[in-house]
């Protein structure tokens, strides 16, 4: 059994589809908590539904922000998890955690497409649109020191359709994301599906 430990800012339709296949029994791993840069996220009503323990570590609450990271730091100390999942998550996490974790992120885009600072949520899919590109995707990768540059090891393209929109591109994607974010976590938990170095 896999001790997970999920941190995001959003919506957390990819939280909830990870508790899903926990509860049915598809996952074998237990969240150990959520951590969140937002209180009000989405993310953390789902938590709070599923009895998943809610850590709120948000920047206003800190003075600087290196205070704020080795808040941080320390939670995911505390918590020693197997795997961290970066689920919609938008801040950086701190090179200490990088090194010493399993740190993974899922990414709505074909990596190294479309990704760095600045690109994320809708601001993906409309530059996928305005490139004009008839594919995209879901790239899985492990979180290393540069934003979304650390190593794929799974990705799933979707067709972009020549009738899309920032709206239509974005839910198609975030379907097909969120059952390949768990598809992929259950052959690396099982090891099918080695987790980079
Ligand atoms: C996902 O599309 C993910 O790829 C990106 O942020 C989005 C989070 O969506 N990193 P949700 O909050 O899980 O619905």
């Amino acid at each position: 059994m896999k001790r997970i430990l999920v941190m995001a800012s959003g919506k957390g339709s990819n939280f909830n589809s990870i508790l899903r296949a926990i509860s049915d029994q598809r996952l074998e791993a237990e969240v150990v908590a959520l951590v969140t840069d937002r209180e009000r996220a989405g993310a953390a009503a789902i938590a709070e539904e599923h009895g998943v323990p809610v850590i709120v570590i948000a920047p206003s609450n800190f003075r600087t922000e290196k205070e704020w990271a080795d808040q941080n730091v320390s939670a995911v100390k505390a918590l020693n998890p197997d795997f961290v999942v970066l689920a919609g998550y938008l801040k950086k996490v701190d090179t200490e955690v990088v090194k010493s974790y399993k740190v993974l992120n899922t990414h709505p885009s074909l990596l190294p497409k479309y990704g760095g600072p600045g690109m994320y949520g809708d601001r993906v899919h409309k530059a996928v649109l305005e490139a004009g590109e008839t594919e995209t995707g879901v790239s899985l990768h492990r979180v290393t020191d540069v934003y979304d540059e650390g190593p794929v090891f799974a990705q799933k393209k979707v067709e972009v359709k020549s009738d899309d929109t920032v709206e239509t591109l974005r839910d198609r994607v975030k379907e097909i994301e969120n059952e390949f974010l768990v598809e992929t976590l259950e052959k690396v938990f099982s090891g099918e599906l080695p987790f980079p170095d």
